[in-house]
């Protein structure tokens, strides 16, 4: 080949490259049909949409590429671009996020919403930059119920039952709490272990339990809205610095559109489910009478004292401050 043909190959190949769209692989452990799920692909949309041809999103639910054991590793790898892990799942990159997993410390999603947009909300999404980790936002998924194979009213109806934790110190110390068996388990493996006895029960927000069919091995539902099951959506810090200031910018106007959408549609989307699951017949729904829900919180809110040195004081101040509704 001439010098010339040569130059001509290699200035089209780096136009050709230069063309290439950038790819975000957005990979998550739940359905399509849940928040997270809606999320991922209501981004994806709107990315290719308004960034057309510049930026390619590729989606993959359900655990399809990574579970939630490798999705942070493979994000810190550089081999997906974004992930929305659930703030129970952070624990070895900060010990502040902790604060969402304490039982019984919000009393509604609304009062999560109100703190995640407090100063201190904010400042977490950036507490883990050290760490390649930027947050770019907090999706919600919704409060979580109490699931078992046992009918759940009052805590010493837990005592002993194994229950499958996500990987959290403080849902950990939770179950103990009640004189019950924690085991942390990744969540692509919990229907399996609800099915074979590995594990009696769980905690799950109505979307979760639905869309996994949890409760088709799961007899009892009791409606505790114990804690809550909230995401924040996160990306590669390195990445995200690298890309043109443009692309950055457009990127994060969208995001901050499917946050809106998310955040209001979750709830929704949970209530839906609770129906679909009354529906199914497969489970006793049970609602807590108020005196028996006060030994809940009685049972489980001495975990809070626990953690309060590594989660700071102040950001529980802040969030407790939350539940005051302006
Ligand atoms: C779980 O492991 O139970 C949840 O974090 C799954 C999810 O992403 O909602």
């Amino acid at each position: 080949m001439s010098m010339l043909a040569c130059a001509a190959v290699m200035a089209f190949s780096s136009i050709a490259h230069a063309a290439d769209p950038i790819v975000i692989k957005f990979s998550h452990v739940v359905a399509d049909s849940t928040p997270k799920g809606q999320g991922a692909l209501l981004f994806k949309k709107l990315v290719e949409e308004k960034l057309k041809g510049k930026v390619e999103v590729q989606v993959y639910s359900n655990s399809s590429l990574y579970g939630d054991g490798k999705e942070m590793e493979a994000l810190l790898l550089g081999d997906v671009q974004m992930i929305a892990p659930s703030l129970a799942k952070f624990g070895q990159y900060t010990k502040k996020l902790q604060v969402f997993d304490l039982p019984f410390l919000f009393n509604d999603i609304h009062a999560v919403d109100r703190f995640q947009h407090s100063d201190t909300g904010k400042q977490l999404l950036k507490s883990m930059e050290n760490n390649n980790i930027t947050g770019l936002g907090y999706w919600h998924n919704g409060m979580k119920q109490l699931s078992a194979n046992k009918a759940l009213h009052v805590p010493r109806d837990a005592r002993g039952l194994k229950f499958r934790v996500q990987s959290s110190d403080v849902l950990d110390e939770q179950f103990k709490a009640l004189r019950a068996n924690p085991r942390k388990m990744s969540f692509a493996e919990v229907y399996q272990g609800l099915q074979t006895g590995v594990v009696n029960g769980a905690e799950n927000p109505w979307s979760n339990i639905y869309s996994q069919k949890f409760n088709e091995v799961q007899k009892y539902i009791t409606e505790s809205n114990h804690g809550v099951l909230d995401y924040m959506v996160i990306t590669n810090t390195k990445f995200w610095n690298g890309l043109p200031d443009d692309v950055r910018s457009q990127l994060t106007d969208i995001l901050a559109q499917v946050t809106d959408t998310v955040n209001a549609e979750a709830g929704e989307l949970n209530q839906k489910a609770k129906q679909s699951v009354i529906d199914s017949g497969t489970s006793e729904i049970i609602e807590l009478k108020p005196e028996e829900r006060a030994e809940w919180v009685k049972a489980m809110k001495p975990v809070w004292s626990k953690f309060e040195d590594q989660i700071g004081s102040d950001v529980i101040k802040a969030a407790l401050a939350a539940n005051d509704a302006k």
